[in-house]
């Protein structure tokens, strides 16, 4: 594919191949590349960083700023380019495996069995965390996707009525509106573009009809009448977004809400992080829900790092402490209560988590269930890359063109979506 790095050469000679983490012992340093620099997101990355200064290590803070992590993964590409890796950076879905191809990754084995991720993990996130079986990346949390995030005071003041599907949106989104607020708080970027119209599509077409054409990639399922009328939604949703909206980044957008500027954001459950980190609570001063037309699916994203191989004793056995500390139940606790996400390892007790978390576990079981638990493909989940990044172009090309007929956006999709 076109973006590969072209790396093999590289990183023959400069790191040893598939050498397995040797026992933890002294401490060193973690360069740690992530883009979680919002509000809740810098909180939730600094309970990383003490857990990880508590055993000992020294952390060293590579935050790339861009939601979805675009500008991340391209700063990454060019750090492995030059021969330089951090130690660990934040890469999700099949981008992990990508990397692995490169050869560069370390082998995370030792550390997995230690801490028993084998049981700990459901199989859909342990599968994407391995590479020809083995552990190449240590997963973080479970965000949901597909959420609604709505300010009940301002559906008050309008006297309209939160809504589960898109004909009763319009309905509440014209009162909105005409009582003088923004419908829909909105960030005109392209992640946050796909974000809103992956929960359209799958609202529209089902789950079986999103498997087929956003993992599988089936040309048949792209070019549908189920993309068109997903595009034609969207262009309903569109109206009600207001006119500053231009690439407007996520948590202000999260902010109109919180501050009652705006009725409701489409987005996943790091925006919890942005109520949580303002004080606010679910059920009183902020709703959760599923999109309309969502109810019963649930769009998944999973966070993790995975770790570049290392010459160094010290860094060696630093990153095993890191690869080990986020899988451990005081990290997994700790950090997705300031994320708004939910945590990846299995059995853990969400005492202390709020509804919106306790609604996203027990959904992710029921959807898992009834087979409408899918991958994000806006967040990486779900195809390479290249597929995504065409696809993004697509969506934010017919939201940037009033005059593009969704039969067009279609066509576009199919192409987006052939081998790149
Ligand atoms: C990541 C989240 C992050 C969000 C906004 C998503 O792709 O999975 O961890 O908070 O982007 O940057």
């Amino acid at each position: 594919m076109k973006q590969r790095m072209k790396m093999r050469t590289l990183s023959a000679l400069a790191l040893a191949v598939g050498i397995a983490f040797a026992v933890p012992a002294a401490a060193g340093e973690v360069e740690v590349l992530h883009w979680w620099t919002s509000g809740g997101e810098a909180k939730s990355v600094g309970e990383l960083k003490k857990i990880l200064e508590s055993k000992g290590d020294k952390w060293k803070d590579f935050a790339v700023a861009g939601g979805a992590g675009e500008t991340a993964m391209t700063v990454l590409k060019s750090r492995v380019v030059s021969g330089q890796p951090p130690t660990a950076a934040q890469v999700k879905g099949p981008g992990i495996q990508e990397w692995a191809r490169e050869g560069v990754l370390a082998n995370l084995d030792d550390v997995a069995a230690a801490g028993k991720w084998d049981s700990l993990l459901p199989p859909v996130v342990s599968n994407v965390m391995k590479y020809q079986g083995h552990y190449v990346a240590v997963p973080v949390n479970v965000h949901r996707v597909n959420w609604m995030w709505a300010n009940p005071e301002v559906f008050k003041k309008a006297g309209a009525t939160i809504p589960t599907t898109w004909e009763e949106f319009a309905v509440a989104a014209d009162k909105i509106q005409k009582a003088g607020f923004i419908a829909v708080a909105h960030g005109g970027q392209p992640w946050q573009d796909s974000t809103i119209f992956e929960a359209v599509a799958l609202g529209t077409g089902g789950a079986d009809w999103y498997k087929k054409a956003f993992v599988e990639l089936d040309q048949k399922a792209l070019n549908s009448p189920q993309m068109e009328k997903s595009f034609a939604t969207l262009r309903i949703v569109q109206k009600y977004i207001d006119k500053d909206a231009a690439n407007r980044d996520w948590n202000l957008a999260t902010a109109m809400v919180i501050n009652g500027k705006a009725a409701m954001q489409f987005m996943g459950d790091w925006a919890k992080g942005e109520f949580t980190a303002a004080g606010k609570k679910p059920g009183k001063d902020y709703i959760c829900m599923p999109v309309p037309g969502n109810k019963g699916t649930y769009t998944f994203n999973i966070d993790s790092f995975i770790m570049f191989q290392q010459k160094d004793p010290s860094a060696k056995s630093a990153q095993a402490h890191l690869a080990a500390a986020i899988m451990e139940p005081q990290f997994q606790e700790v950090f997705n209560l300031n994320k708004g996400s939910i945590p990846v390892r299995l059995g853990m007790n969400l005492d202390k988590f709020d509804q919106c978390a306790k609604d996203s576990a027990a959904e992710f079981v029921a959807a898992s269930k009834s087979g409408k638990l899918v991958p994000s493909w806006a967040h990486e989940m779900a195809m390479p890359p290249a597929n995504k990044g065409a696809m993004f172009d697509v969506v934010t090309g017919f939201m940037n063109t009033p005059s593009m007929t969704p039969k067009a956006a279609a066509e576009k999709m199919a192409t987006a979506g052939a081998k790149k």
